[in-house]
């Protein structure tokens, strides 16, 4: 039979992937952030197995290192529309050999992010799952390889950590990070985003918190 055929996705999930040109001029003052942050920090216990994990904070005070370099990357999210605006929290993840992080998602939040700080070989990817591997289970096992590679139609993909690399994504997509199989620690910050129009004092399109607002900016 003489047939054309022809493929549309209609309901993609983007990762947003944003590159640090000169992060290396940065990374040991982050890297020094974190440990330092660990000293005074004990800590909480969500995802993160044998890992440190910051308790969160809100990502607001440009006079702090790594505030104002969340604040600074985020700022310029070319894709969002410009009449939102993003309030961001975040916590430091810091992975011994041996650590990982179990699956999980970010409830109550719009987007999810993380920034790589140090990322030695080895030292765990993170996995993402399908939001439909269930319900589409033997139809993504049925598609010939060229089509999945094509169409990333997988149940599960994963990134390697890059030091200067922040991935954003939908925060109901679950995820996990593998075991760090490296022999130095795993720094890196996750981050929620909050998605709001409200009218709030902006640094491009990162909210600074309400309590902060000095109205005598408005114009
Ligand atoms: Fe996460």
């Amino acid at each position: 039979m003489d047939l054309n055929y022809s493929t549309k996705n209609i309901f993609p999930v983007p990762i947003h992937i944003f590159d640090v040109n000169g992060f290396d001029e940065i990374q040991n003052r982050l890297i020094d952030y974190a440990y330092n942050l660990r000293e005074e920090d004990e800590g909480v216990c969500i995802s993160n197995y044998g890992g440190w994990q910051s308790n969160s904070f809100c990502v607001e005070n440009e006079d702090d290192v790594l505030h104002h370099f969340i604040i600074n990357c985020l700022a310029g999210f070319p894709v969002i529309d410009e009449t939102f605006n993003m309030k961001v929290s975040a916590w430091v993840n810091i992975n011994k050999p041996g650590d990982y992080n179990i699956k999980h998602n970010h409830p109550t939040s719009d987007l999810a992010g993380v920034l790589w700080i140090k990322c030695p070989k080895d030292c765990g990817d993170i996995i993402f799952d399908s939001p439909t591997s269930f319900q589409s289970h033997n139809e993504l096992k049925s598609y010939i390889d060229d089509f999945k590679n094509q169409n990333n139609l997988y149940h599960s993909y994963y990134f390697n950590p890059t030091e200067g690399r922040i991935l954003v994504f939908p925060a109901h997509l679950n995820h996990r990070v593998q075991e760090n199989k490296s022999n130095e620690d795993r720094i890196s910050v996750s981050f929620n985003i909050r998605l709001n129009s409200g009218r709030m004092k902006r640094r491009g399109k990162v909210s600074i918190p309400r309590w902060n607002f000095n109205w005598s900016d408005k114009k």
